[in-house]
């Protein structure tokens, strides 16, 4: 048996990667403060188990309660793989340095960062020494390795997500385990994400114009269409550990 874990399923990437592995016949654990009653429904008309954890990955106590209910549970059914998607992630503060309050700045690192580490941190700890192969998929950004103004936290949590991935699997390949670690960088998607950065003032992002731009000249990216890239990446691409993969080295 395959399970797939994927936070931030309830809408954008996570919805696409949800729906592609649901359609793979997965076994489908989402994580997210609400839940997609569409998932539900294709696992319904596709007979394929699926289940919706209620989570705010801001919330250090939420994430250790829920993620070691679901690997105790997932453990005991003794999988052959088990494939974590630390999807789920926020743009917010968007503002300068200097212009910032406190609590946006700690939530954004709490949720793209903190709670990636922690679930990882879990699941290797729970399989380790296992035969099951644990497959862990950070999704990151191009803004983790280039600075935007206005967003440093964003670009901050992002950089730090990458190296945590490049880390954990050099210490995997140290440890004579099996399991991959690898972060993934979507590009430029139109989903709930990028209206919340085009909804921003030109005083708190600099490049507003431009993003306004790509959603007017059509050049956002598909959700569905990148999952389905990522999907293949993971399931049948022998993708490296410990390498950040682009979006466009796998889409024309
Ligand atoms: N869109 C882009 O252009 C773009 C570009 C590069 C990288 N990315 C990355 O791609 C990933 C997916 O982004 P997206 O565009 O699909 O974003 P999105 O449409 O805004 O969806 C974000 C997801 O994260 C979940 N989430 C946010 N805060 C949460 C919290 N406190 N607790 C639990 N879940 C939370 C949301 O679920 P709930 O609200 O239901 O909790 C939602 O499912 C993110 O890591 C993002 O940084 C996006």
């Amino acid at each position: 048996m395959k399970y797939a874990i994927i936070t931030g399923a309830s809408r954008g990437l996570g919805e696409g990667i949800a729906k592609c592995l649901i359609q793979e016949q997965l076994s489908v654990i989402s994580v997210s403060r609400t839940e997609n009653e569409e998932l539900k429904k294709l696992a319904v008309d596709t007979g394929t188990f699926y289940q919706h954890y209620s989570c705010n990955l801001s919330l250090e106590k939420e994430v250790q309660e829920v993620f070691w209910e679901i690997a105790h549970k997932i453990f005991k059914r003794n999988p052959v793989d088990v494939y974590l998607f630390n999807n789920a992630g926020v743009i917010e503060p968007i503002h300068t340095v200097g212009n910032l309050d406190p609590t946006p700045i700690i939530r954004n690192i709490q949720v793209n960062l903190i709670a990636p580490m922690i679930i990882t941190n879990i699941f290797l700890s729970k399989f380790r020494q296992t035969a099951t192969k644990v497959y862990v998929v950070n999704v990151t950004s191009g803004a983790a390795t280039r600075p935007i103004e206005g967003w440093s936290v964003y670009c901050s949590s992002k950089a730090g997500l990458n190296m945590f991935t490049e880390t954990a699997a050099l210490e995997q390949v140290s440890g004579g385990s099996d399991h991959k670690i690898i972060a993934f960088s979507p590009g430029v998607m139109d989903t709930e994400m990028q209206g919340t950065i085009r909804s921003s003032s030109k005083d708190e992002f600099k490049d507003l114009d431009q993003f306004k731009e790509y959603k007017e000249q059509n050049k956002l990216l598909s959700a569905d269409i990148v999952a389905g890239a990522l999907v293949e990446l993971v399931l049948r691409g022998n993708a490296e550990s410990g390498k950040v993969y682009h979006i466009r080295d796998l889409i024309g």
